[in-house]
């Protein structure tokens, strides 16, 4: 009998790594590629993938404790939330405790993904030599992740001044004396804000929906040890009913810090956590406005009728997903909208599994672990349900989304940290109990 071939990992950040240790886990062999020099994504600080997001000050909002995978903790000794170069060392550390490193093929970008009727095409092209090479693989896992492609609105006027994404923001240094606009709310628009008030003349954010804007520490605990699992099996409104008494007792009503209460009630958007930016904001240190309206050379003019002089534009307006390598017939992506089962597989062809591709209330990495682990089962042989029933599930999942959450592009992918980690473990579990596999995790 031939050996079967092997799978494609696409990428090498968190997603890609605990995909890679799941397949080594079943024996299945793989080729794994990445475009960068190194491991790490996002992580991975002025990466050579030209991607990451990371700026110096970066911490995580989400705590060690949510943020590891389950068979790796972070270093008791180490900070509640981790500072990204720590990330990066844990990263490191999972590399090296799964014997990772020697499986991933550096500087070789995945350019096509094609289905064959017998498996997937994938062309990667070598970036130190510029050869490109197409294998023919049985399944592919993308872990490419969805916070790389800037979502860069147009600029409504003849403004002379500069205009980047928050992307490429890595330090205040080059802002320093200097009049800023920061558009968006979410945690990039707050952190660059925040940081930004101690060195640039003047900082505004300008802000369409706002935000709730959360501390990272209640009472001395960090946040998301509120966020408990008993409390994500109560109903929406009983979460919000404790969830805003919570934050009454530790922060008040926002408005009167300055900063207006976004259009939807509490959970409808992803949380912005920031313990110092409205304490900015009734400090007079970070003016709020609504939307830019237009701009002149020199001048913003909001939505209000206000104007504000501005040298430096940064638009910290999250990201759009993307898979450059595939066709809209593989996985179609509109608005940011994706039709995943499990939010992992598309309904209707076989082969093709998303890994980390949810943006969950509470960390990614045990949730990107128990999808890989999935995935190394099906992959193995594990059956899914029809395509009908998938499609059913489908609907279901963008239907209980589209009660909860305001209807917005960076909602898309929107995921419960405890029921989805929870569902996840429990069809694992079945699966591994069914197969007789049981100690693999
Ligand atoms: C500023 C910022 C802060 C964040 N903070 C948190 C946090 O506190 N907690 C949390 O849980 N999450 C956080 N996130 C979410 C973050 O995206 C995840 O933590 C994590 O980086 C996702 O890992 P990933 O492997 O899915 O994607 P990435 O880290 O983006 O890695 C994807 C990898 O795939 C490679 N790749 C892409 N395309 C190809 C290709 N065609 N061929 C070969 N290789 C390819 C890329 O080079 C990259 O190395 C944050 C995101 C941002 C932007
Ligand atoms: N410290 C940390 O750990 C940390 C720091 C930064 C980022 N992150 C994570 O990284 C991910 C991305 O965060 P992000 O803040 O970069 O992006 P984001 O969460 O998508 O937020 C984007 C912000 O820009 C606004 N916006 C989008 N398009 C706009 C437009 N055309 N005009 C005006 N405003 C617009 C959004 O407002 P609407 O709501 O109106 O769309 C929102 O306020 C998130 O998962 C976040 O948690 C974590």
């Amino acid at each position: 009998m031939t050996d079967p071939l092997p799978v494609c990992i696409i990428g090498a950040g968190l997603s890609g790594m605990t995909s890679a240790k799941h397949l080594l886990d079943r024996g299945i062999s793989f080729d794994w590629f990445e475009i960068g020099s190194s491991y790490g994504g996002n992580w991975r600080y002025n990466n050579d993938n030209g991607r990451s997001a990371a700026y110096a000050s970066l911490y995580i909002d989400t705590s060690k404790g949510r943020f590891a995978f389950s068979d790796l903790p972070m270093p008791k000794a180490w900070p509640n939330y981790p500072h990204h170069t720590q990330v990066l060392e844990y990263l490191s550390k999972y590399m090296q405790a799964f014997d990772l490193a020697s499986h991933v093929s550096y500087r070789h970008e995945v350019t096509l993904v094609e289905p064959t009727g017998d498996g997937w095409m994938v062309t990667v092209r070598n970036l130190v030599d510029d050869t490109v090479a197409a294998n023919l693989y049985r399944a592919v896992i993308v872990a490419n992740g969805h916070h790389w492609a800037p979502n860069l609105p147009q600029t409504d006027g003849p403004f002379a001044g500069k205009i980047l994404h928050a992307q490429e923001y890595r330090s205040p240094e080059p802002f320093i004396g200097q009049d800023v606009v920061v558009v968006g709310a979410g945690n990039t628009g707050v952190d660059i804000a925040s940081e930004l008030s101690w060195h640039a003349k003047s900082v505004t954010v300008a802000t369409r929906s706002g935000a709730h804007v959360l501390p990272r520490y209640v009472f001395g605990r960090p946040l998301d040890s509120f966020t408990t699992r008993s409390m994500a099996k109560l109903p929406l409104s009983v979460q919000r009913g404790t969830f805003g008494s919570l934050l009454f007792l530790a922060r008040g009503r926002q408005p009167s810090y300055g900063f207006p209460e976004p259009d939807g009630p509490l959970l409808a958007q992803h949380p912005t956590v920031s313990q110092d930016f409205l304490r900015l904001v009734k400090d007079g240190q970070i003016e709020v406005r609504r939307n830019i309206s237009r701009t002149t050379a020199t001048d913003i003019v909001f939505a209000d009728g206000t104007t504000q002089p501005c040298d430096v534009i940064i638009y910290a307006t999250g990201y759009r997903i993307s898979f450059p390598f595939l066709d809209g017939d593989v996985l179609g992506v509109e608005n940011n909208e994706v039709a995943l089962y499990k939010r992992i597989v598309p309904p209707d062809v076989d082969g093709i599994y998303f890994v980390g591709l949810i943006q969950p209330v509470g960390a990614l990495p045990p949730l990107a672990e128990q999808q890989a682990r999935w995935v190394a089962q099906l992959i193995d042989g594990q059956e899914l349900p029809t395509s009908a029933v998938m499609k059913a599930e489908i609907q279901r999942d963008q239907a209980e989304l589209a009660a909860q959450y305001d209807d917005r592009p960076r909602h898309t992918i929107q995921v419960d940290y405890w029921r989805y980690l929870d569902g996840m473990h429990r069809l694992c579990d079945a699966n591994d109990a069914s197969d007789g596999a049981s100690g693999i995790r």
